[in-house]
């Protein structure tokens, strides 16, 4: 599918299936979710700005080098985006962090924001949309108008995990959003969830909400 990079590694593979595993308890699902979320990070962002340096190096002055001088706008989709950022922050040299939350509701599988800490000029900004899962798309999509009303030149959302049927609905409406992701799932079931998935990535990360 354009615009859909599924990272295809055998590293990222491995993490998967443990995710996947129903028997993964919670602080090496934590864990998992951390690394595949780097290693996402470091496939979407190679062309990240840089700009020519010079460094003294032990044995030479003034070698040419390269360092980042993009500062990314991280935006984890609360709850389960947050399990995404501190490896992402990591990975990328210089970031910024606004958080954004949603709920969906079960029944309708309709999102509704209750936190928005999107900065209000994202004029230029490459923003990284950040969560585990893209299940219908919904939550996504959402928080992918937020951030293009504010102006951000480039929007790249980062998931472990995609629905078919939810990231073909996603590309139709957010042609221009680059979607990056560990493994694409068939389908949903009736109450929304990615088959055969991995479950609640916001309970298994954080326990249930209420
Ligand atoms: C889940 C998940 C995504 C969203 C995906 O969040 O973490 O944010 O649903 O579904 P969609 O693609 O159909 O919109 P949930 O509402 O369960 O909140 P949580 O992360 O706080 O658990």
């Amino acid at each position: 599918m354009s615009g859909v990079t599924v990272v295809d590694h055998p590293v990222l593979a491995h993490r998967v299936a443990q995710l996947r595993d129903r028997a993964t308890d919670g602080d090496t699902f934590r864990q998992l979710v951390s690394e595949v979320s780097g290693l996402l990070a470091y496939e979407a962002m190679r062309d990240l700005g840089t700009a020519e340096v010079t460094v003294d190096t032990p044995v030479a002055d003034a070698a040419l080098a390269r360092r980042v001088t993009e500062v990314v706008l991280l935006v984890p989709i609360l709850r389960a985006g947050l399990g995404m950022v501190q490896a992402i922050q990591e990975i990328v040299p210089l970031t910024e962090v606004a958080h954004v939350g949603l709920r969906r509701d079960e029944t309708t599988l309709r999102s509704e924001v209750y936190l928005n800490r999107l900065p209000e000029n994202l004029g230029g900004r490459r923003v990284l949309v950040c969560d585990p899962m893209l299940a219908t798309g919904g939550s996504l999509g959402q928080v992918c108008e937020l951030v293009a009303a504010r102006g951000a030149a480039e929007v790249i959302a980062l998931c472990v995990l995609a629905s078919e049927p939810g990231l073909a609905a996603f590309r139709g409406a957010h042609p221009r959003v680059q979607v990056y992701c560990a493994a694409v799932d068939p389908g949903l079931n009736d109450n929304g969830f990615i088959v055969p998935g991995l479950g609640d990535a916001g309970d298994r990360l954080f326990g249930p909400p209420d």
